[in-house]
């Protein structure tokens, strides 16, 4: 079983779900409201338990309403969360429409991930003695490096979702072993993807792909399912990805797309990530045929 430590987000998902998006200066009625925990950093690591590893994430809630139920969420689904703290202010929140076609647009307000700013010893040494780190931007950059550097120097292997995509300095990219991007993200990094070792790309319905040391290249097609939301599944693909990296990455990304496409089958992020059983059922399926 792998031991993965993630450093990074946790939010309360704020969704509406809506026929059609409104214009610019329109109101329109909506369907159905609900708030779910989500947050990439805790979307990833709740995927990376349900996929079968040992998961613990380091990262922070806020003095209000939502710590509660973010922190109950990673406890239930059997996350560590020894290295959730508590700081002033808000928990991080993130505004989401869902629309009649299952598409979404998201605006995130960092809260307390904005103040995740140090790393304690005992978050040190959980990075050290995991086999996989694995971070989003969705924390201060610089808590990702520090996070990053010890890893490498550690031996664990450093997954990097650069996800909301941003310009990173070189030092970050310099500590990468496996990137996950999305297809919008990999034009926009294409320059720095070069020298990342292990790069995987989703590709929506269609997938995914991967290139590795010497040349060696894969892809998985997409696996078939009725959408109803499509929030959350880069994050299930990533943590299930994360899961079974040890496996070779074409098992990974078997296990990563199967997650993924999973995931877009109901509405909401933590709410609808998979059990490890409902994936190895549809890969059988997919297998079979
Ligand atoms: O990737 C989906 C996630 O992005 C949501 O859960 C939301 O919190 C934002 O972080």
């Amino acid at each position: 079983m792998a031991r993965i430590v993630v450093v990074g987000s946790i939010n309360m998902d704020l969704v509406t779900t809506v026929g059609r998006r409104p214009e610019a200066g329109e109101t329109v009625s909506g369907d159905r409201f609900a708030l779910v925990p989500g947050g990439k950093g805790s979307n990833q690591a709740i995927a990376a338990r349900r996929a079968g590893a040992e998961v613990e994430l380091v990262g922070a809630v806020g003095a209000d309403v939502f710590a509660e139920a973010l922190r109950r969420v990673l406890r239930d689904a059997g996350v560590g969360d020894s290295g959730l703290r508590a700081v002033e202010g808000p928990s991080g929140i993130a505004s989401i429409v869902v629309d009649g076609g299952g598409e979404n647009t998201i605006i995130v307000v960092a809260g307390a991930n904005g103040r995740m700013t140090e790393l304690s010893a005992a978050d040190l040494d959980a990075i050290a003695g995991a086999d996989v780190l694995m971070c989003q931007l969705e924390i201060p950059v610089l808590t990702v490096l520090a996070a990053a550097r010890h890893a490498r120097a550690n031996g664990t292997v450093v997954l990097l979702n650069p996800s909301p995509v941003q310009e990173l300095p070189d030092e970050v990219w310099a500590e990468v072993d496996v990137a996950v991007v999305n297809e919008g993200e990999a034009a926009r990094l294409a320059g720095v993807l070069t020298a990342v070792p292990h790069v995987v790309t989703t590709l929506g319905a269609a997938g995914a792909s991967y290139r590795g040391p010497g040349g060696l290249a894969l892809a998985h097609p997409g696996v078939r399912v009725q959408v109803v939301d499509t929030t959350g599944a880069g994050d299930a693909f990533t943590g299930a990805l994360a899961a079974h990296w040890h496996e070779g990455p074409a098992t990974a990304l078997a296990w990563a797309c199967t997650a993924g496409a999973l995931t877009t089958t109901k509405l909401g992020a933590s709410a609808s990530i998979p059990e490890s059983a409902e994936i190895e059922r549809l890969l059988a399926e997919t297998e079979v045929r």
